[in-house]
């Protein structure tokens, strides 16, 4: 290889180390990872279809999502159905940025154009994690969906404590209101992997203030350094996205 070629292969290597570091240390903006963190500051294009999709084989509808959040949302179901008797079921998982514009406009005209109303429940297009085909809204067979009466119901109850068994989180609490800009929605699961879910889902903070505490640990840890060793405080800021 003549000197060129060297440099090529080299600045090739680099780039690749570099893009391989920033998704380390920036696993909110990866788009096609676990905890891509989408809200309204944060946001999808218009053009983005996950690369892959399929129907979960659970009862409900609109039972499109990531192939592995899918695989994640069966085992939980038959989980649910074995542990307590309940049949959850899927209410709306996959939507494309078009379909998310489509319930957004119809919401907004229901509430006769008033945004702050209509952005307490519906994400605008392109803000929406059931656009990433990583969220599922789910209920309970027989009882209400979508509203807050869920939270009381057997597999409300249950989901919410054993949702990160199978890798779901719930994405908007009621004492998060303010951070994530919803009202409570305790039927909204986000799939973020099994092996963060039961550190997110313990830590008690919604995924916008999770994420700098868990983006320091993978810094330090790739300069080597001993989290003993840090002096910084661990808890995380409350500056999202810091
Ligand atoms: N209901 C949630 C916020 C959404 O529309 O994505
Ligand atoms: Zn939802």
């Amino acid at each position: 290889m003549n000197f060129l070629g060297s440099l090529i292969s080299l600045a090739s290597a680099g780039m690749l180390m570099l893009s391989s570091s920033l998704m380390t240390l920036a696993p909110q903006h990866d788009i096609e990872g676990l905890l891509f963190l989408c809200n309204r500051e944060w946001t999808i294009a218009e053009s983005y279809v996950p690369a892959s999709l399929r129907e979960a084989d659970v009862p409900g509808q609109v039972r499109r999502m990531r192939p592995e959040a899918a695989a994640a949302l069966e085992e939980m179901f038959a989980a649910c159905q074995e542990e307590t008797g309940v049949t959850l079921m899927s209410i709306s998982g996959y939507r494309s940025y078009a379909s998310q514009k489509n319930i957004y406009q119809r919401k907004l005209d229901s509430v006769r154009g008033n945004v702050a109303k209509a952005q307490q429940y519906v994400a605008p297009p392109g803000t929406s994690e059931h656009t990433l085909g990583l969220a599922m809204d789910i209920g309970q067979k027989k009882k209400p969906h979508l509203t807050e009466a869920f939270a009381a119901t057997e597999g409300g109850v249950w989901a919410r404590e054993n949702c990160w068994r199978f890798g779901f989180i719930l994405r908007y609490d009621q004492a998060w209101e303010e951070i994530t800009g919803y009202s409570y929605e305790p039927w909204h699961f986000r799939y973020v992997g099994r092996e963060l879910a039961k550190e997110i889902h313990d830590s008690g903070l919604p995924l916008e203030l999770w994420l700098p505490g868990y983006r320091t640990r993978r810094l330090l840890a790739l300069l080597g350094v001993p989290e003993a060793e840090a002096v910084s405080d661990p808890v995380p800021s409350s500056e999202p996205n810091s």
